[in-house]
């Protein structure tokens, strides 16, 4: 399936999605919002396989901030509901195409049943490699970064001991790499409190379309903008290319 993706081209190991655009995807064709989340739940599946298809190592989606708890109620009981759904519908799918599932943000505020569903999927594929997916659920960056600074001021370390190799370590994305790519949907470009530690050096490509209409077409375009790009990590070009 990768001869899709010209041979030359890098995949990138990790890549990061703001799914946004739903409501507003919902919107121009005269539907309810929580059509537009329906639909953007089905566009998973494409965006999954096709990950899965070109070699991505490591999807984490953006599927509810911490800040989406000030949504209407229905609109937040529909969301939730949806992550029970995808468990429910998907688990047994993804478990067999070796997909490992991760929570990346807080339970606490999750019906007991579902955090007990989430755990249960997270522990039976936690042997899985082909593709590693982190769903941020209840998640904020800076909500990370002071969940961080609590455990590592309860686990007794001394300032010294606090480097960015540690930080890092602290947080739900422990031992994996950073994304290389953030991609958003929608056309707004903002981070909006999504992996604010962990994108430091992520190329932003940011797409037009909603996130229902970002396909494995687009994926496609938003891997060659990554090719095209410069990653210089803070130094210049001539210390890249070795002249
Ligand atoms: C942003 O669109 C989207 C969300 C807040 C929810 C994203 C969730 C999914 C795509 C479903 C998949 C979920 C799970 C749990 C796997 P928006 O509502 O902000 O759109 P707008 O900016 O057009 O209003």
């Amino acid at each position: 399936m990768t001869s899709e993706l010209s041979p030359d081209l890098v995949i990138p190991e990790h890549i990061g999605i703001i799914m946004d655009g739903n409501g507003r995807w919902a919107r121009e064709r005269g539907l309810p919002r929580h059509e537009g989340h329906r639909q953007g739940t089905e566009n998973l599946r494409e965006v999954l396989q096709a990950c899965g298809d070109f070699g991505i190592k490591y999807l984490t989606i953006y599927a509810f901030s911490t800040e989406n708890w000030g949504r209407p109620k229905a609109e937040v009981n529909f969301l939730i509901r949806i992550l029970e759904t995808v468990i429910d519908r998907e688990l047994r799918e993804l478990h067999q195409k070796g997909v490992r599932l991760r929570h990346v943000g807080s339970s606490s505020g999750l019906p007991r049943q579902l955090q007990r569903k989430v755990q249960e999927a997270v522990e039976l594929t936690k042997n899985n490699d082909s593709l590693i997916l982190n769903v941020a659920f209840d998640y904020g960056g800076r909500a990370e970064i002071v969940r961080a600074c609590q455990r590592i001021i309860e686990d007794g370390l001394e300032p010294e001991d606090v480097t960015e190799e540690l930080f890092s370590q602290y947080l739900y994305t422990a031992n994996q790499p950073d994304p290389d790519m953030i991609i958003r949907t929608g056309g707004d470009m903002r981070i909006s409190n999504f992996l604010i530690w962990q994108a430091a050096y992520a190329e932003i490509y940011v797409a037009n379309c909603y996130w229902p209409d970002f396909g494995r077409e687009e994926l496609k375009k938003a891997i060659a903008s990554f090719n095209n790009r410069e990653r210089r990590f803070g130094l210049v070009s001539e210390q890249l290319n070795g002249s």
